[in-house]
């Protein structure tokens, strides 16, 4: 964690969730004194299935949680049937989204090509995109994390300008580690930031110094403060435990 850069706690809740159970999970987070002091130590984000994006905007209308979207297309409007445009996600006060989730990389073949056009489409309509790179076990043990995130990474950035580039927040998610409850051990994940952090800074010291690198992949309230206490650590992007109020709020509360 950095003094420069805002920590930054982002539940992603996949597809999970109902009217009723959102609207019990907000108001539990809402009514937390985790929530209250938020603001003087880190942001806050849930990241909601997008049909639940009206919903939680008015729960969370002025409030210390930003609201965020799980996906965007690539392509700014028209024909492409099921797709969820950058300016609709802006109607709706949506400050993030999730781009390149490896789940969407793994079921729905999303390429590094695609990950960065949907990037690209989240800025155009002042969304901050977050990018997720991570290696497969497989690709661990065959000693190629660091390329495989490079490349995962250079794909984005080969589409966006300097200052683009300072407004996007990476995720790093092992994928071994996502919803598995295995978890990258502090110095494992530092290492990877670290080496995304030599990558934007080969392009941009400022960009290097502003982006966010989240770690994502089974963080939980008893693994949290050692993860975030690493120096390239800003953050979490949290799946399963951001589903229950009593673990997001210990994990913020970490911070
Ligand atoms: P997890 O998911 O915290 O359940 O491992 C993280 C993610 O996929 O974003």
């Amino acid at each position: 964690m950095s003094l420069q850069r805002r920590t930054l706690i982002a539940g992603n809740w996949k597809m999970n969730g109902s009217l009723a159970s959102n609207a019990s999970l907000l108001e539990n987070l809402l009514a937390a004194p985790e929530i209250a002091v938020s603001g003087s130590t880190c942001e806050v984000l849930v990241c909601v299935p997008a049909v639940y994006l009206p919903q939680c905007e008015s729960l969370l209308k002025s409030s210390a949680i930003a609201l965020g979207a799980q996906d965007i297309s690539a392509h700014q409007s028209g024909a492409y049937t099921g797709e969820v445009a950058s300016a609709m996600l802006a109607d709706f006060s949506c400050q993030y989204v999730i781009v390149g989730h490896s789940e969407r990389r793994a079921y729905h073949h999303e390429s590094n090509e695609l990950v960065a056009q949907k990037a690209l489409q989240a800025l155009r309509s002042s969304i901050f995109p977050i990018v997720c790179v991570g290696e497969t076990l497989e690709q661990r043990e065959a000693g190629r994390t660091n390329e495989v995130v490079v490349t995962q990474l250079r794909a984005v950035m080969d589409v966006l300008d300097d200052g683009a580039l300072a407004r996007i927040v990476v995720a790093y998610e092992p994928v071994w580690a996502i919803g598995t409850g295995k978890t990258a051990t502090p110095e494992m994940a530092q290492e990877v930031h670290a080496v995304l952090r030599s990558v934007l800074a080969e392009r941009s010291g400022f960009a290097a110094n502003k982006v966010r690198i989240l770690y994502g992949g089974s963080m939980k309230p008893d693994n949290a403060k050692e993860l975030l206490a690493m120096p390239d650590i800003d953050g979490g992007l949290i799946g399963g435990a951001s589903l229950k109020a009593a673990d997001f709020l210990a994990i913020i509360g970490a911070v």
